[in-house]
């Protein structure tokens, strides 16, 4: 009787094993769902294809073309685009005629009106009440409390692409204050 009554009572191994079928993917699906923030975190958003990054447009509202704005401009010509949000940003063409890796926010940090690049000055400097930046926009006369917020660009495809910057902002060593 003890015998009978014990086999009644323990599960045969097909039960078993779908119980530990189900107590495994229980289990796996669970660590996965707790991986997930961690795996996507790793994985870099361009690598979807979709790619990161808004064009920069030029005052038509047309993609900058890469190779056409690098052949109308000269080296250390600061030029306005629209950029992130449409704000007004200067694309930057270097000594060896590519763009800079980073553009600047035109917009005064001191009350918002758009600077001027100066050429003659090698500065930006604000008509409003006369804020000045070098040449990287690091602000080197007030009011202005801050330099200019830079912008990350990347030639892709013959279209110029911005991102926020938010690494230190080079010019200063400091953490960016625009992010
Ligand atoms: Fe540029 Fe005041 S807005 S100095």
């Amino acid at each position: 009787m003890t015998q009978i009554a014990g086999n009644t009572d323990a599960p045969d191994m097909g039960r078993r094993q779908f119980l530990n079928l189900i107590t495994f993917g229980t289990v796996t699906g669970v660590a996965l769902g707790a991986l997930y923030p961690y795996i996507s975190y790793f994985v870099p958003k361009s690598a979807s294809g979709a790619g990161g990054g808004v064009a920069a447009k030029d005052k038509l509202g047309n993609d900058v073309v890469a190779s056409e704005f690098l052949a109308s401009h000269q080296p250390g010509d600061r030029v306005l685009v629209q950029g992130l949000k449409g704000d007004p940003t200067y694309l930057i063409i270097t000594d060896d005629k590519q763009i800079a890796d980073y553009g600047l926010n035109a917009v005064c940090t001191h009350l918002g009106c758009v600077v001027p690049w100066n050429a003659a000055e090698n500065k930006f400097i604000c008509p409003c009440h006369g804020s000045q930046y070098n040449s990287e926009g690091k602000v080197v006369r007030g009011p202005a409390p801050l330099s200019l917020a830079l912008v990350r660009t990347e030639v892709r495809n013959d279209k110029v692409l911005l991102s926020t910057w938010e690494d230190t902002d080079f010019r200063t060593g400091e953490a960016p204050w625009w992010v």
